[in-house]
């Protein structure tokens, strides 16, 4: 790691490593670990986010282990226009959140938007020290969804938000962050600022070194079998959608030619897809269902893998179901969220002023 650039031994072979080994020291002690990860705002959740990561942190929270979860309410500033619905996706995703296992009323989970711990969003200014523009250009993630929006212009906010989301996952000095591939250079770029911020301020090493811990699930495709699954795309089952429409929508699904149904992700990407998800359903073989279901064809793999979804997610949907009638106690949720990450960035934003000698 030079001081002057990216740590460019950083890749994706590192990151994978890195969050092996991560695995494997969780298992020994999940409790001398915090876990930190979130979502944008932007609307309700698939059946993508609950296998590839939701999943994965009902499990970390399961073992003992403290767990924030941080709603991004200002980053969604950074890419939508719109700002009308943000309040009520708030809701969207702690009704999500609870209905698939989190629980803040049995273990040290808080969930909470960031908008709401001024300390957490005042250790951006520092940080912004940290980094140079040559790096904010570099960065792929964002490249892409400046892309991806079209825009001839790009915000500050967008420019800058990784600096953000290294302020989201420092605050609370958290050691392991759930995420995708995508987030990687993200996480590069808060493990930077960590080293730099501890160099330039510090001889105690007041921020540990957050690591990506990337989910053993493999890439979710949408039901068009070509592109991840993701709402913006039409092609996802959405957490809450009813049994019927999650019927029609695999019936709609992509397939193939071949009768025989085989487990083959290279060749057969559209029916491997579905397989797997009917794999996370029940628990069997992405290879045995495939044994079974055999000569049968498409028709009966659709119809395998409405059952078995449609009888996972039930107790998910009528857990959901009943919260949209619990306003008050997921609002109490967020309250015990806030409570708990401000006082926690409190902390930290002192112990930031002390090292940085802007104590008066
Ligand atoms: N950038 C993430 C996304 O778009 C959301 C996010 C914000 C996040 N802060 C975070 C994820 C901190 C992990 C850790 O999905």
């Amino acid at each position: 790691m030079s001081d002057t650039g990216f740590d460019s031994s950083y890749t994706l072979q590192v990151a994978i490593e890195q969050s092996d080994k991560l695995s494997a020291a969780i298992a020994k002690t999940p409790e001398k670990f915090r876990m930190l990860t979130g979502d944008r705002p932007t609307g309700s959740l698939h059946i993508g986010h609950l296998f590839g990561s939701l999943q994965n942190r009902v499990k970390l929270q399961n073992l003992g282990m403290e767990s924030f979860v941080v709603i991004a309410d200002y980053q969604v500033l950074t890419d939508h226009d719109a700002f009308d619905k943000i309040s009520q996706n708030v809701y969207e995703l702690v009704m999500d959140y609870l209905s698939v296992g989190l629980d803040p009323e049995k273990h040290n989970t808080f969930i909470f938007p960031h908008s709401q711990i001024p300390e957490l969003n005042q250790l951006i200014l520092p940080f912004l020290t940290l980094v140079s523009n040559s790096e904010l250009d570099k960065n792929p993630t964002v490249k892409e969804e400046i892309l991806a929006s079209g825009k001839k212009s790009v915000n500050a906010g967008m420019y800058i938000y990784p600096i953000h989301q290294a302020c989201d996952i420092l605050f609370c000095k958290s050691t392991v962050i759930p995420v995708g591939k995508d987030q990687l250079p993200h996480l590069e770029m808060t493990r930077t600022i960590a080293k730099r911020f501890n160099n330039k301020f510090n001889n105690n090493e007041l921020f540990p070194m957050p690591t990506a811990l990337l989910s053993e699930s493999p890439l979710i495709l949408g039901l068009d079998g070509e592109q991840k699954m993701s709402k913006s795309r039409g092609n996802s089952i959405m957490l809450k959608a009813t049994a019927e429409e999650t019927a029609k929508l695999i019936k709609k699904a992509k397939t193939d030619a071949t009768r025989e149904i085989t487990y083959d992700p290279e060749n057969r990407p559209e029916v491997s897809n579905l397989l797997r998800l009917a794999s996370f359903a029940t628990g069997n073989t992405p290879e045995s269902i495939a044994n079974e279901i055999g000569e049968k064809g498409s028709g009966e793999l659709k119809r395998y893998l409405t059952e078995s979804l449609n009888a996972y997610l039930a107790p998910i949907r009528q857990k959901r179901a009943e919260l949209e009638n619990e306003k008050g106690y997921l609002h109490d949720v967020l309250v015990r969220g806030v409570d708990r990450a401000r006082s926690v960035a409190i902390d930290t934003l002192e112990e930031v002023r002390e090292a940085m000698n802007m104590k008066i």
